[in-house]
C-alpha cells in the first residue's frame, strides 16, 4: 500500500528547522520559524512559567483524564484574556472557550465545527497568509477562497480591495480568517477604524468573522491587540476564534490554546462546546494537561500574572528595538527607503521584499535563513548579528 505514497518535501517553514541544524557555519542566522529569542539568541523558558511549573510540581495530585473539555478553569481565564473579563458576550452567558493542542489544534477543531454547522460554508483568507491555515482549514474539506491584503509594493494594506472582494464574492454564512494582531507573515495590521468596517460588513451580509489570534501581547499590548476581535464579539451574533499561548507564554512544545465560540444566545453556546467535544473526542479525545496547567497557574494569581504581563512586555519590547536596528542599519547602508516600513510593522514577521532567488542567496552564500517568501522572523535579530545580516543583504540586493 505504500508503495502508493511518494516522498513530500519539507515543510517550508518547519523544514528550515533542520536545514539551519545542519548548517555548520559558526555565524548562521536564523530568521526563519516564527519563535521568541532573546538577545542571545535563545529562546527562554519565561521566568514565570518556571514558576507555576515548580508550583504545579508540589501540588499536582493525579495524572488521571481531564476530558475533551480540557481543563475547565484555564477555558474561563483565557476567555476573559481574551475578551477581557467584562465583555458583554461574557455578561451574556454567549460565549465559550475549550483547551486546544495549540492554536493549529484550535483551527483544526474549528474547521471541524464549521464543516458540521455548514458544509457548503466556505472560508476567506487573506493573501497571504500563514502558509499552514490552508492545509489546518482545507483538509476539513472547506473550500478555501482569498481575499487581497497585503500590497507588497507600498507595504500597506489593500484594505479597499478587501472590503470589496468580500462584498461582491462572499455570500451569507462565508467565514473571514482575520489575524488578530501581528499578521503572519506581513506584520501589517488592520486598523481599529478598519476592523469597525469589516465588523459592519460581516453584518450586512451575514458573514461569520473567525478570528485567529497567536500572538496576544506581541503588537502593542494585550488589551489592544485583542481590540478588533472584541469589537466584532460585542456587535455581532457569531464569532469563531483560535487562540495559541505558544508565543505569549513560550510554551511553543507544550501544545496549548484554545478554541473560542461566541454564539447568539446561551442556549446556542452550550450547543456548540457539546459539538466542539463531540470532535474533539473523534480526533485527540482530549488535550494534553501541563500547557493549560500553566496557563492556569500564572493567570490565576495576580502576582505571578502580573509579572508575565512584565515578561511580554520585555519580548515586545525587545522585537520593537530589533525592527529599529535592522532600519537604522539598513539606512546607514542607504537602504532607508526600502526598508522604511520595519518599523511601522507588529509582531515577530514582516517581508523583506527579497526574491526567492535572493532568499536562496542568503542561505547558501551567508548562511542567513528565513522562509522563500522574504518573511523573517524579527525575534531572530540580536544586537550582535544585525551587521552581518546587513552585510548579506546588501551583498544580494
Ligand atoms: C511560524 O509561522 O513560523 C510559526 O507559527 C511556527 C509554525 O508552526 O509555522
Amino acid at each position: 500500500m505504500f508503495d502508493r505514497l511518494s516522498l513530500l518535501s519539507a515543510d517550508p517553514i518547519l523544514g528550515l528547522i533542520g536545514q539551519f541544524t545542519a548548517d555548520s557555519n559558526p555565524n548562521k542566522i536564523d530568521l526563519g520559524v516564527g519563535v521568541y529569542r532573546d538577545a542571545q539568541g535563545h529562546t527562554p523558558i519565561l521566568a514565570t512559567v518556571k514558576k507555576a511549573e515548580s508550583i504545579l510540581w508540589e501540588a499536582e495530585q493525579t495524572k488521571s483524564y481531564i476530558g475533551p473539555a480540557g481543563n475547565q478553569q484555564f477555558n474561563r481565564l483565557v476567555l476573559e484574556l481574551i475578551l477581557g473579563d467584562e465583555h458583554t458576550a461574557l455578561a451574556d452567558n454567549r460565549a465559550i472557550a475549550m483547551q486546544t493542542p495549540g492554536g493549529c489544534g484550535a483551527l483544526r477543531v474549528a474547521a471541524e465545527l464549521i464543516v458540521a454547522a455548514n458544509p457548503k460554508a466556505k472560508i476567506w483568507v487573506s493573501d497571504p497568509t500563514w502558509g499552514n491555515h490552508v492545509p489546518l482549514l482545507g483538509d476539513s474539506g472547506m473550500e478555501i477562497a482569498t481575499y487581497p491584503y497585503y500590497d507588497y509594493e507600498s507595504h500597506g494594506i489593500r484594505f479597499a480591495d478587501m472590503l470589496t472582494t468580500l462584498r461582491e464574492s462572499a455570500v451569507a454564512g462565508d467565514l473571514v480568517l482575520v489575524h488578530a494582531c501581528c499578521h503572519n507573515p506581513s506584520g501589517a495590521d488592520l486598523s481599529l477604524a478598519q476592523w469597525l468596517q469589516l465588523t459592519n460588513l460581516c453584518a450586512e451580509k451575514g458573514l461569520i468573522p473567525f478570528v485567529d489570534m497567536a500572538y496576544q501581547g506581541f503588537g502593542d499590548g494585550l488589551d489592544q491587540d485583542a481590540a478588533g476581535l472584541r469589537m466584532m464579539a460585542d456587535q455581532l451574533p457569531e464569532v469563531i476564534f483560535a487562540y495559541s499561548c505558544s508565543k505569549n507564554f513560550g510554551l511553543y512544545r507544550e501544545r496549548i490554546g484554545a478554541v473560542g465560540v461566541v454564539a447568539a444566545n446561551t442556549e446556542r453556546a452550550t450547543a456548540v462546546a457539546s459539538q466542539i467535544m463531540r470532535i474533539v473526542r473523534g480526533i485527540y479525545s482530549m488535550p494534553p494537561s501541563h500547557g493549560a496547567a500553566i496557563v492556569e497557574t500564572i493567570l490565576a494569581d495576580p502576582v505571578l500574572c502580573q509579572a508575565w504581563v512584565d515578561e511580554l512586555a520585555l519580548m515586545r519590547n525587545r522585537i520593537q528595538t530589533m525592527r529599529q536596528a535592522l532600519l537604522d542599519a539598513m539606512t546607514a547602508q542607504g537602504y532607508g527607503d526600502r526598508f522604511h516600513f520595519i518599523t511601522g510593522e507588529k509582531g515577530m514577521f514582516s517581508f523583506l521584499g527579497l526574491t526567492p532567488e535572493q532568499v536562496q542567496r542568503l542561505i547558501k552564500e551567508h548562511s542567513v535563513y528565513m522562509v522563500d517568501s522574504s518573511r523573517i522572523n524579527v525575534a531572530g535579530l540580536t544586537p550582535t548579528n544585525i551587521d552581518p545580516l546587513v552585510k548579506a543583504l546588501t551583498a544580494v540586493l
